[in-house]
């Protein structure tokens, strides 16, 4: 039947990726994914009647945002009312004109600050203030400087926060120093590393106490072309590996069609979605190609700009 057939795709999907997942550390999302997808599993014959899809991950409802005006200013509507479902392990970018608004979404969305309307919530529960299952990632690098790699990126699993969460950091820290590609650069300082290493330690600092959600605001908008192609794709052998949700703002329409399975479209400010395009093309993706292209255009006339 129809409806099976899509419930086990999804499942072994799901499977998947928690084995992925757990290659690298057996924590809190590994133990939330497998458990769901052995209750799925197990209880095969009701799956009948049950709903294929589960309950997005991140849900935003009639999100609005306004800053007041400070002195004779008047105030600024940022977010014009925002409606946005992510689901588990999605990769999704946001891309829309400067100063719409997309910073302030993702700053909300980890828990900093305050909508004036509408609701965020993160698997149910409503969005209150930040927590270790949403974790920034800034284009600005925020390393302390006096702390090697390896102490900048165990810093948040020695937070109160996560106190017991985390028994072995330094074992954790090294396989984070291999997964993001810096292998012999544990005990450099940041400022012996080059920007694109700075930015690596970045990711692995904020995969570090294992999140559900990496909110990446532009975090490649700093670097170099080269650099950037580069971490392209490690970010999305590192996405692969560890089954994250995604949400990745930028500015590069090609960058986003490389990476996302959807790609969200803002206005200019106030920012509404004009459009949430969905990317079926597999990966990898090569940006020469006729497919990427298509995409591409289609996403510069949303935005009103050329190739
Ligand atoms: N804390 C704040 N107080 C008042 N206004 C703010 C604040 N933060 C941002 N703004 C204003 O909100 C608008 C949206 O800013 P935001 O940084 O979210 O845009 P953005 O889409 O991320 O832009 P960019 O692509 O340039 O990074 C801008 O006009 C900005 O001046
Ligand atoms: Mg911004």
């Amino acid at each position: 039947m129809r409806v099976e057939e899509t419930t086990e795709q999804l499942i072994t999907i799901r499977i998947d990726r928690a084995k992925g997942q757990m290659n690298i550390s057996p924590l809190a999302l590994n133990d939330r994914v497998t458990s769901k997808t052995s209750s799925m599993v197990n209880t095969q014959a009701g799956l009948r009647t049950a709903n294929p899809m589960p309950p997005p991950r991140i849900h935003i409802k009639g999100l609005r945002l306004e800053y007041p005006g400070a002195g004779a200013r008047p105030p600024l509507t940022v977010l014009g009312g925002i409606d946005l479902d992510v689901r588990a392990g999605e990769f999704v970018c946001l891309i829309g004109p400067s100063g719409c608004g997309k910073s302030s979404l993702i700053t909300l969305l980890a828990g900093y600050g305050k909508p004036t309307a509408g609701t965020l919530s993160v698997d149910g529960v409503k969005v209150e203030g930040p927590a270790p299952d949403r974790v920034m990632v800034f284009q600005q690098p925020s390393l302390f400087p006096w702390y090697t790699v390896r102490a900048n990126i165990t810093f948040g699993m020695k937070l109160k926060a996560n106190r017991g969460r985390f028994s072995d950091s330094g074992a954790r820290a090294d396989e984070l120093i291999q997964l993001v590609g810096l292998n012999g650069f544990g005990d450099h300082l940041p400022n012996e590393l080059s920007g694109g290493m700075r930015q690596r330690v970045e990711i692995a600092r904020a995969l570090a106490v294992d999140p559900a959600i990496l909110l990446m605001d532009e975090p490649f908008g700093a670097l170099d072309a080269l650099t950037r192609l580069t971490l392209q794709r490690e970010m999305l052998r590192i996405w692969q590996a560890t089954s994250k949700t995604v949400l990745f703002v930028t500015h590069d329409i090609v960058e986003a069609v490389l990476l996302a399975d959807s790609i969200v479209v803002f206005s200019p400010r106030p920012a509404t979605i004009r459009e949430r395009v969905k990317i079926d093309l597999p990966r990898p993706r090569h940006r020469d190609s006729a497919e990427v292209g298509r995409v591409a255009r289609h996403i510069a006339d949303l935005l009103e700009v050329s190739l």
